[in-house]
């Protein structure tokens, strides 16, 4: 089948898939390293998700009051409700100042104090003393649009490092041959041209599935595609029960409206005119970590104190502080609560609801970003050639739950990693042997299967099923009917991809083919997350299982693994937790009760 289209053939040492921050930090250390590195991404890399992320990124600089990594470790196991691995978490928080500081040489303009350093704000559950002292200010900012800032910074740098960029190309499928990872193939959207990107390391850099929820903070590109083309190479994706809900997306919008509102001093306020959060987290109170907050405003909709007409949703007070912190400090949100909700946020509350905002699980990793695919023998075992990084990948750091701001940093520590990682073992211009015969007969193949589909399901309806049952069935509050009904649905919902139509077949590109070939990868990653979380049977972190409201660490202190085949059947299995650290300079976090 691979003559039936002209491919054009690339060869590079090293190629990312995705221009996100994670994807651009690794495109600037692999050029930077000498290696021919090339970048495809799907959108325009300043219009990645990552632009969206506003209130800041961790590191304990210790700018606004004493901090330290290990504060910071103890802060973010625990926000992981101990799911996290402890080694790849002391990473993280290790390199975290380091990250921060290039950033800042980079050129990102961080929001700065009187005396000229990093403007850092309080973030939910970064606290002081290993969860002792008062709340941690970590999280550096540039007002609230850190993301955009950095995702500017980045591109420049890795123009200025001769990286090959590749824009609105989508990449289909990777290239695999006896288990190794030789590279992908990508549609050029301007013109419907095919590629493939022959390379010694393909880094897998394409965000999260947020779309997969009818409701996301996340924006529409967010589909995943680099679990989807890992699940299709018959490797398998790790923890995707755990689901962010951010407490505070604008109600009916789900814009976000950042953790750093809480941060500044924002509160949440129920119909009652009452601080609820104080009864739920008396120390934490609004800033208790964010899966706390959503089940604490779910609790309170579900008992009669939401607000509005239909009391089915929060209020978030900014009109208390200071109008002129609000212009400093907050300008992005206060211009989205005016243009969504139609809110001056200096004399009203904003009107919020959690919002899915984040996929805690992804393609599992190691902390050099390598990715692994567990058998019996070898829970680690590495994928030759295959990395993974930021919102696609399961490193895991954040365990369970995430901790706010723990998401960029996460970008450029990990995608720092594989820049420092790839060319340790590839050499810069090796010759590569050809590609195997049909190499691209399976991304053909389903991009023929798109393109043809003329059955009586529209794309776009088939896509709304898959949001619904979603958002119905594997929300912030789960239970074993609910989690039964919603396997039984997206099953269902999935054999659909059968009876798909595209519509314009005749034109070489649409917008509907792509948003075809979109659906199938958050088809797949959909199916698994209801699996998964209908399988887990406790309470952890994100995943709330009211029949099983407690945390069960004898039995359940373990990653859900998870492998789909042609047929959507699922397979679920487990990868131990790292119960071990980096180094020996700090111990192993015991688990314990959580509390804020
Ligand atoms: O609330 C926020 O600004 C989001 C940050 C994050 O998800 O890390």
């Amino acid at each position: 089948m691979s003559n039936a289209y002209p491919i054009t053939l690339h060869t590079y040492d090293a190629v990312v898939v995705g221009a996100g921050g994670a994807g651009l930090r690794a495109t600037m250390g692999l050029a930077e390293s000498g290696l021919k590195t090339a970048c495809i991404t799907k959108v325009f890399p300043t219009r990645s998700h990552t632009v969206a992320a506003q209130g800041g990124i961790a590191a304990s600089l210790g700018n606004m009051g004493k901090d330290s990594w290990q504060w910071h470790m103890y802060d973010t196991v625990k926000g992981s409700d101990w799911l996290g691995d402890q080694d790849a978490i002391e990473y993280l928080v290790r390199e975290a100042p380091a990250a921060v500081y290039e950033l800042e040489h980079y050129g990102v303009p961080f929001s700065r104090t009187e005396e000229g350093k990093i403007y850092q704000r309080a973030f939910g559950g970064m606290t002081t003393e290993f969860g002792e002292g008062p709340a941690a200010q970590r999280t550096c900012a540039a007002a609230d649009r850190t993301g955009h800032a950095m995702l500017h910074s980045l591109y420049q740098q890795s123009l200025k490092h001769d990286s090959d960029f590749y824009i609105e190309y989508f990449a289909i499928d990777m290239i695999m041959e006896d288990g190794e990872c030789r590279g992908v193939i990508a549609m050029n959207m301007e013109d419907g041209s095919l590629h493939a990107f022959r390379s010694q390391a393909t880094v897998l850099a394409t965000g999260g599935y947020g779309r997969a929820y009818f409701s996301a903070t996340s924006a529409h590109t967010c589909t995943g595609d680099g679990g989807g083309m890992v699940l299709r190479a018959g490797l398998s994706l790790q923890d995707l029960e755990f689901i962010q809900f951010h407490p505070t997306g604008i109600y009916g919008a789900g814009v976000l409206i950042t953790e750093g509102a809480r941060g500044e001093g924002g509160i949440l306020i129920n119909s009652e005119g009452e601080r609820f959060m104080e009864r739920y987290a008396p120390s934490a109170k609004d800033l208790a970590s964010r899966d706390v907050v959503s089940r604490s405003i779910s609790n309170e909709i579900r008992e009669g104190r939401g607000v509005g007409a239909d009391k089915d949703h929060m209020y978030l007070h900014l009109d208390h502080l200071d109008p002129a912190i609000l212009a400093e400090r907050l300008p992005g949100i206060s211009e989205s609560a005016k243009v969504f909700a139609g809110v001056d946020v200096t004399k009203e509350p904003i009107p919020i609801l959690p919002t899915v905002h984040y996929n805690m699980g992804g393609i599992p990793t190691n902390y050099h970003g390598e990715v692994i695919n567990p058998t019996k023998d070898n829970p680690d075992s590495v994928v030759p050639g295959l990395f993974a990084i930021g919102e696609a990948a399961c490193v895991s750091v954040h365990g369970a739950n995430r901790l706010g701001s723990n998401s960029l940093i996460d970008l450029v520590v990990f995608g720092r990693a594989v820049g420092k990682r790839v060319p340790e073992i590839v050499t810069t211009g090796a010759t590569q042997k050809p590609l195997p015969e049909g190499y691209a007969d399976m991304a053909l193949g389903r991009l023929d299967k798109a393109r043809y589909a003329d059955g009586g399901t529209p794309t776009a309806e088939l896509r709304l099923k898959m949001q619904r049952n979603m958002q119905t069935n594997c929300a912030v509050f789960r239970t074993e009917e609910v989690l039964a009904e919603g396997v039984k649905n997206i099953d269902e919902i999935a054999g659909g991809l059968d009876d798909i139509k595209t519509s314009d077949r005749s034109l070489v590109w649409n917008s509907d083919l792509i948003e075809t070939l979109e659906l199938d990868n958050l088809m797949g990653q959909a199916v698994l997350t209801m699996h998964s979380a209908a399988a887990r049977k406790e309470s952890r972190g994100a995943h709330m299982h009211e029949d099983y409201p407690d945390r069960d660490d004898v039995n359940w202190m373990k990653h859900t693994a998870c492998w789909l085949d042609d047929g959507n059947k699922v397979t679920l299995g487990e990868r131990p937790v790292h119960d071990y650290t980096l180094t020996t300079e700090v111990e192993y976090i015991k688990p314990k009760a959580r509390v804020y």
